[in-house]
């Protein structure tokens, strides 16, 4: 079968030399028959290889007046699979037991999926010092995945292309979105960089951090005396923020979601409605969905089939990777960068006249909306002003009709959509808001 035999093997190799020699990144890469999937490697840096998955929408029409827009969905953790958590377990076209899923973003975009950072899922290093360190590294894969996809994927080139992240995944989209548009700047990658999305978004740290307490308070989780101690911690995060002592930051914030959990009956951090009912490990915070919806009913389990039917339908995986939801390596490799915030980035976005939008859902607390709207504020963007002061339009996009579903407001090209009844994943917790919201943010001609 291609690939796994050994003279497959001796061709990928000789395919990655021969891409060297000619100064591009090498590429692997296999589709259904019917050109509507495709999927591969590129090797972005010798010894790193990243996975990407590309849906064609069935429903896909495009005009030059209104294009058909791609996604490109940037999973969180970081350590967390895009193809598993992404795609199977929230907005791709099959569920975990490869049942057609009903929404699926496919409705309203092309969409691409990636394993990313590199080390994580399918996507694989050669060797340990070759995991990203930084999300500017991250990025800089990202925008190199880009430039090899525009010659895999010719409806590329006509399709506005938005970057769409969600926890993690979020600040990842947003330090692309700008290493992106630099690059189209610069003239080394040409697509139509439709905007960028912000999903619950890990874009300011201490921003959170300080939410946390208010927050919980606000919903009975913490008396007066944990907060106290909780604001004294997560001043301590943003006083190790601006020394640079991100590590340090890193540590403290670890410690108050400690404290959280001990005296706050163990609340579920993704959603304050829920309880954390396993561990106390801080890492089941960023990497569970224990809200069920992401679970299946049926028989499969996700690393089932990723290590089964899926890796044999898609022929390329080498026999060596064991497909894994989440990257732990990978994770540790960007601990220094983890508390960096993302601020300057969303800013520079949206000087270069870059649609930004940020949506955020109301039962979360890691990226709490409380969060959110705290670094907004902190923008330099001259708009600024205008949007904070414009009304909000409420958002009634699924039945039952008179029931608010949200709210939205636009001024220029920052866009801010509040989501109501929905923790830290809406696709997952809300998934016909979450449809609505995204046809609506890409302009898809299928709205
Ligand atoms: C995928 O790979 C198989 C086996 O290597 C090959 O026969 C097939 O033509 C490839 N399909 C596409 C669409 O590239
Ligand atoms: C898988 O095997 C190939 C060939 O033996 C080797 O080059 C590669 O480093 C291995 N990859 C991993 C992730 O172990
Ligand atoms: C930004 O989005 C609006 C719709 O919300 C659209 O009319 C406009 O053309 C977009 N601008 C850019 C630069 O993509």
């Amino acid at each position: 079968m291609g690939i796994r035999s050994p003279t497959g093997l001796l061709c990928l190799m000789l395919l990655i030399q021969l891409g060297l020699g000619l100064g591009e990144a090498a590429t692997v890469s296999n589709g259904t028959t019917d050109g509507k999937e495709r999927w591969g490697y590129v090797e972005i840096r010798p010894k790193a290889n990243l996975f990407w998955w590309f849906y064609q929408s069935s429903q896909r029409v495009s005009t030059p007046e209104h294009p058909w827009p791609t996604i490109l969905w940037l999973q969180g953790g970081p350590g967390e699979s895009g193809i598993g958590s992404g795609n199977f377990q929230g907005i791709g076209p099959l569920d975990v037991d490869l049942k057609p899923r009903n929404p699926t973003w496919l409705q309203k975009a092309d969409l691409i999926f990636v394993d990313n950072p590199v080390g994580v899922g399918y996507s694989y290093v050669e060797d340990e010092s070759a995991l990203v360190k930084t999300d500017l590294e991250a990025a800089a894969d990202l925008t190199e995945l880009l430039k090899a996809l525009v010659k895999e994927l010719p409806t590329l080139q006509s399709s506005p292309l938005f970057l769409v992240g969600e926890s993690y995944g979020g600040k990842l989209a947003a330090v692309t979105g700008v290493s992106v548009a630099r690059a189209i700047h610069a003239g080394t990658l040409k697509i139509t960089l439709g905007g960028v999305v912000l999903g619950d978004s890990w874009i300011s740290p201490d921003d959170h951090a300080l939410s946390y307490p208010w927050l919980l308070k606000d919903v009975s989780r913490l008396d007066d005396n944990a907060v106290s101690k909780a604001i004294m911690m997560a001043v301590t995060v943003k006083q190790q923020m601006v020394y640079g002592q991100f590590a340090a930051a890193y540590k403290t914030w670890v410690d108050l979601l400690d404290l959280i959990d001990a005296k706050s009956g163990n609340i579920n951090m993704e959603n304050f409605m829920v309880d954390n009912t396993v561990s106390s490990a801080v890492l089941s915070y960023l990497v569970t969905r224990p809200l069920s919806a992401a679970a299946t009913d049926g028989p499969n389990t996700i690393s089932g089939i990723l290590n089964g039917v899926i890796e044999q339908k898609l022929r390329i995986i080498p026999n060596n990777i064991t497909w894994q939801a989440v990257s732990l390596q990978v994770f540790d490799a960007l601990t220094n960068d983890f508390m960096k915030p993302a601020i300057n980035e969303v800013d520079e976005l949206l000087s270069y006249g870059v649609n930004v939008t940020v949506y955020q859902v109301q039962l979360d607390v890691i990226c709490s909306t409380l969060g959110t709207e705290a670094w907004v504020k902190r923008l330099k963007w001259e708009g600024l002003h205008n949007f904070l002061s414009l009304p909000r339009k409420p958002l009634h996009y699924c039945h039952p009709y008179y029931l608010t579903n949200g709210f939205v407001r636009s001024y220029k090209n920052l866009h801010f959509y509040w989501i109501l009844g929905a923790g830290h994943s809406v696709p997952v917790d809300k998934p016909c808001t979450a449809l609505y919201m995204i046809g609506s943010i890409v302009q898809s001609p299928a709205s």
